[in-house]
Order: structure tokens, then C-alpha cells, then sequence
């Protein structure tokens, strides 16, 4: 969404601070008034911000923000003539917006909190956010029922008929500018916001909430001293750290993390055009797409190139495989986060911008994940609707990687109806590689260097499968935590399925996978064990590790005995395998891996 602020007006109340200059430019506490609104819509995930100011001041605006590269959004400004009122000035927008809903701020008011929910669920009428107040009548008076439903507004009365004041933020729809133009100026000879929403509210398409945080409209000499009373308050640095610390590298860095999205593609056409429609169509934006093609005999590049001109595409003449293809796009990229998903997968619009808000919690959070469902894409492919939009379904694919006390690994949640059960964030000791979003420092920090001399973030001895355990459990022995956020939710059409974990289930679920993945997936699960595996585990986890790794071995010792074969590749390897083991980080104790075990 877009955002305009509105930053025009005489400042009379102001007078005569504001005499040769223009109230949003004053100073409150540390910073110009006009950061603040910026800030507020930053925090709400808006990039794209114009700002309408009247003609007298204009130049100073451009001279103190600039294009807004400082603060990693884009201005436009606009010139509003004379003083006809906020909602005069907002018609301004018309172009700007297009037929988009508009997030609108006042820049004299200074908000503690973000509307990034409310921006990003909008879709359509009027919302306005009210705070209760003791002197109602400064402001636009909001009276609701007790469910919160806005029963009527009132600009400025000298009775007010409630205590809630109609904060300066608003989201719009687009018909918003045809309501502006129904209007006729009020007695103080403007086109008032509050006639506009009372249009809205009286289509019944007006909606409020309230701001839990502190507001503060600085518009009057009280009011811009008690401003930076509660900004110095509110906005110090290391009291927002300590209130909510993913804000606090949002709100002072002006740094905008990069995020490089890499994709591998092997005959991928069916999948890739709602893949990367849904990855184009994320509402964060500093975001690079790679896609690195492992020799496709299809038209998947020509489909790239043909309809997704802003992707990368890496094409390689063999298969490289799921570690060596990912280790080749952060070879080749430079960015903040690396968000590695695979092709067969659908995302919704916040997935990357969810996972980013969930990593950036903690410095010490290397990877993150989200809440990843069943994309019945037969279904979709097909053109069939219904209550499952897209092939989106309710059935829970991964919600994290589980590991128990005997080295098995499972997808959290799979195959279960998701009913709320996984709905709070927490840690957890890996994300499936399917769609996970890994912190480059982290990446960097857990890599190594091979015999060719290349770094390798996910280990190239295991080809595909088992590598992003491996990376999960090498991030967790470096220190490196994991967390899942139930909020970022994507689709994976997930063809192979493990159910249950009795014998016979074990049985059936290793029947239909084909042989080279049970193949791969047993000696790469002893090279994941041999380099991460300690001898100083609990007698439990080694009991419990051994005797499963046993099962195993008699199983195929008697069903698929050609499998033990792997056992000479692994002994070839050991040398590699024990070189890379040296080179591991570990900086935490075997409990803290051991906390994460199950039985
Ligand atoms: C404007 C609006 C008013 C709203 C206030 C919030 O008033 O007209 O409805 O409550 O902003 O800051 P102003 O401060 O421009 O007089």
C-alpha cells in the first residue's frame, strides 16, 4: 500500500513558531515533526510515501528528506494551494494512488505504535483509529457502542459525545476521492476528514479501532512540548530495545535489510508461474528473486524469461543438486537474509515480510520459518474452486523440524488439520529447507571452506535431502537459534508423505519413495550424525540413537540390502566428513541441543 502525508496548513495554533516556517518542521525532542509520520509509516510496511505540503515551505521539505533513498522509502511531493483543509489536500493523492487503497497520516501526529496489521489486511471502505482523551473537543469526536461500532462523528463539538478522539491515520479506499469531491467546506471554510468519513460511516463501510499506544497530536504549544516529553519517553533507544526489540533495529537503522529469494528449478513449468507470482507479489520490497535452473528439458526458463523479466536466472547443465545450487546463489548474491524455497510452493503476500519480522526479534536468531500447509495443486492446476482458493488448504505440511532423542527428524505437524494448535511463536530446533529464511551472518558464520577452496553453506557431500537438517543442527551448535512464526504461511505441494511412526507405517512410507531417495536419505543421515552426533550426550540420547540406527541396519540387512553399499561410500568420505566436523562452530553446551530431543 501507499502512503501520503499530509504536512500542510498555516500552524496558526503554533503562532509564532511558525511564522517563517512550516509546523511540520519543527523540532520534536530529537528530530523534525515530520519524521515521525515517516517513521509510523515505515513501521507499517509503506514504501511508497507522497507528501503534500503547502508552496511556501516546499523547498525546505525536498531540502531536509530528499528523495527518500536516507530513509529507504521514495517521496513524491505535491504543492497544495492555499488552505482548504485536509481532506482538500488528500484529493491531492488521486493520481498517486491510482485505484489502490491509501494509508493517510496527519504529520503532526506522533503515534508509538505501527498499523503494520491493519495496512496489510485493508481491503476495502474506511478505517480510523481513535484513543480516548481528556479534551475531546480539540478533535474530531468519535461516539461508538459498545462493540466498538462508530455510531457518529463530530468535528471539534463543544459538547463532545464521547471521549474518543479520531487520531490523524486513516487507510481509505479508492472511492475515497469521489466522496472528497461530494464535499462542501465546513464553517471554517474547509473540506473536513471528518465529513469524509462520515460518508463512509454512513454506508455503513466506516470501521475504528484503538491505538493501545501513545498519541499525540502536536499541534498546539502544550501539546508539541508534551510531544517531546513522550518522544524523548518513548522513542529512546535503549527503552524501545528493552519494550520491543524487532522495532528497534527497524525504527533506527536506515538501513532496509535485503532479502535474496533462491528457487531451484529441474522441469519446473507447471509450478513456476504461480511460484513466482505469489513471490512478485510480496509486500516487502527489497527483495531479489534467483532462480537456478538444473538443466530443465521443459520450457521453464523460456517462461521466466518470457513473463518474469525482474527474476535472475543462474542456469547450470547438470543437476547440481538441492546443497551445491543453493551454495552457488549465495555465492553469486550479496544480501542481508537468504529466503531458500522450493518451486512446487505458493506464498501469501506477507510471507517474506512475516519471516523477516520474526528473524530480525532477536540478533540471535539465524533462521526462521513459518507455517507451511498443503497446496493441492492437482486441484488448482485443474481450475477447480471453491472453498479452497488456489488449492490452499487446511492441512499442515511443516510447522518446524522436530528431533528426537534417537536422531530421527520429522516435520512438525504434518498431515494435521491446522486448527490454531501451532498459532504462537516459538523456537524451535530447525525449518524445513522447503521454505525457510536463514540470516547470512549465520550462514557465514556456520560455513566452511571446501577442497576446491569455495564456501559451502549447506554441505555438498549430501546432494539433496537431509542437508537442511544438517544446517538446522550445525546453526543450533554455533549458537545460532531458530524461530517459527505461525504468521508467514506459504503452500507446498508435497508429493511424498510420511505418516506415522509404528513399524508398519515406517514400512509403507519407505516403499513409496523411490529408491534413490531412501538411498540418499540413509547415507546422508549417517554423515549428519557423524559430524553432528556428540559422544557426550545423555545415556538416553545415545541409547535411543544407537538402537534406532540399529533397526535401520537390520531392516535392510533384510529388505533392501543393496543399500548397506552406502556404507562404502560413507567410509570413503569419512576423512572429508571428520575435516568438516573440525571446522564446526560449537558454542553451546549438549544441552541446550539436548533440550530440544523427544522421545
Ligand atoms: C485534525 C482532524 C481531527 C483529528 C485531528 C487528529 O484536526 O480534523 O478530526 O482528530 O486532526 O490529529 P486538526 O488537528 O488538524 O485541527
Amino acid at each position: 500500500m501507499k502512503g501520503v502525508i499530509l504536512a500542510g496548513g498555516e500552524g496558526a495554533r503554533l503562532f509564532p513558531s511558525t511564522k517563517v516556517t512550516n509546523k511540520h518542521l519543527l523540532p520534536v525532542f530529537n528530530r523534525p515533526m515530520i519524521h515521525y509520520p515517516i517513521d509510523t509509516l515505515k513501521r507499517s510496511g509503506i514504501r511508497e510515501i507522497l507528501i503534500v505540503t503547502g508552496a511556501d515551505h516546499a523547498g525546505d521539505f525536498m531540502a531536509l528528506l530528499g528523495s527518500g533513498s536516507d530513509f529507504g522509502v521514495s517521496f513524491t511531493y505535491r504543492i497544495q494551494d492555499g488552505s482548504g483543509g485536509i481532506a482538500q489536500a488528500l484529493s491531492l493523492a488521486e493520481d498517486f494512488a491510482g485505484k489502490e487503497p491509501i494509508a493517510v497520516i496527519l504529520s503532526d501526529n506522533i503515534f508509538e505504535d505501527d498499523f503494520l496489521e491493519e495496512v496489510h489486511y485493508f481491503k476495502e471502505g474506511a478505517k480510523i483509529f481513535v484513543k480516548k482523551v481528556e479534551d475531546a473537543s480539540r478533535f474530531g469526536v468519535v461516539e461508538m457502542d459498545e462493540d466498538g461500532t462508530v455510531k457518529s462523528l463530530e468535528e471539534k463539538p463543544s459538547i463532545p459525545k464521547s471521549d474518543f478522539a479520531q487520531t490523524g491515520f486513516y487507510l481509505y479506499d479508492s472511492s475515497v476521492f469521489d466522496f472528497i469531491r461530494m464535499l462542501e467546506p465546513s464553517k471554517r471554510g474547509e473540506l473536513e476528514i471528518t465529513d469524509v468519513n462520515d460518508i463512509y460511516l454512513q454506508k455503513g463501510q466506516l470501521k475504528a479501532s484503538e491505538v493501545p499506544g501513545m498519541w499525540v497530536d502536536a499541534g498546539t504549544h502544550e501539546s508539541l512540548l508534551e510531544a517531546s516529553i513522550l518522544a524523548q519517553e518513548a522513542f529512546d533507544p535503549d527503552k524501545i530495545r528493552a519494550r520491543r526489540p524487532h522495532l528497534a533495529d527497524i525504527r533506527f537503522s536506515q538501513h532496509v535489510p535485503k532479502v535474496t529469494v533462491g528457487i531451484l528449478t529441474h522441469d519446473s513449468e507447471k509450478y513456476i508461474e504461480p511460484c513466482l507470482t505469489s513471490l512478485l507479489g510480496q509486500d516487502y520490497e527489497n527483495i531479489e528473486i534467483v532462480v537456478l535452473d538444473n538443466n530443465s528439458a521443459d520450457h521453464t526458463i523460456d517462461l521466466i524469461e518470457e513473463q518474469f523479466k525482474d527474476v535472475q536466472i543462474i542456469e547450470s547443465l547438470e543437476n547440481l543438486g538441492f546443497a551445491r545450487s543453493h551454495n552457488e546463489i549465495l555465492r553469486n548474491t550479496e544480501s542481508d537474509f537468504y529466503a531458500c524455497v522450493n518451486a512446487d510452493m505458493i506464498f501469501e503476500p506477507n510471507f517474506i515480510s512475516e519471516l523477516l519480522k520474526s528473524i530480525e526479534q532477536k540478533p540471535i536468531y539465524g533462521s526462521s520459518g513459518g507455517k507451511i500447509k498443503r497446496w493441492d495443486f492437482e486441484s488448482f492446476s485443474k481450475g477447480l474452486k471453491g472453498t479452497r482458493e488456489m488449492g490452499k488448504t487446511n492441512f499442515l505440511d511443516s510447522v518446524g523440524l522436530r528431533i528426537l532423542k534417537s536422531h530421527r527428524f520429522e516435520d512438525i505437524g504434518q498431515g494435521e488439520v491446522d486448527c490454531g494448535q501451532f498459532d504462537s511463536p516459538r523456537e524451535v530446533f530447525g525449518i524445513s529447507g522447503a521454505a525457510v529464511m536463514y540470516r547470512r551472518k549465520a550462514l557465514e558464520d556456520t560455513a566452511f571452506v571446501n577442497e576446491e577452496g569455495e564456501k559451502e553453506y549447506f554441505d555438498e557431500s549430501m546432494f539433496m535431502y537431509k542437508e537442511d537438517v544438517d544446517l538446522a543442527y550445525r546453526l543450533q551448535w554455533a549458537g545460532w537459534k531458530c524461530h517459527y512464526i505461525p504468521q508467514a504461511v506459504s503452500y507446498h505441494d508435497r508429493t511424498a508423505t510420511s505418516l506415522g511412526r509404528k513399524p508398519l507405517d515406517i514400512l509403507r512410507n519407505r516403499s513409496k519413495k523411490p529408491k534413490a531417495i531412501n538411498r540418499l536419505s540413509y547415507l546422508n543421515h549417517q554423515i549428519l550424525l557423524e559430524k553432528n552426533f556428540s559422544e557426550d550426550f545423555s545415556t538416553k540420547v545415545r541409547g535411543a540413537t544407537f538402537w534406532y540406527n540399529f533397526k535401520v541396519f537390520l531392516y535392510l540387512l533384510v529388505f533392501e540390502t543393496e543399500l548397506l553399499s552406502e556404507w562404502w561410500r560413507f567410509f570413503r568420505m569419512r576423512s572429508q566428513i571428520s575435516e568438516r566436523k573440525r571446522a564446526m562452530p560449537r558454542r553451546v553446551s549438549k544441552a541446550e541441543i539436548e533440550k530440544f530431543m523427544e522421545s
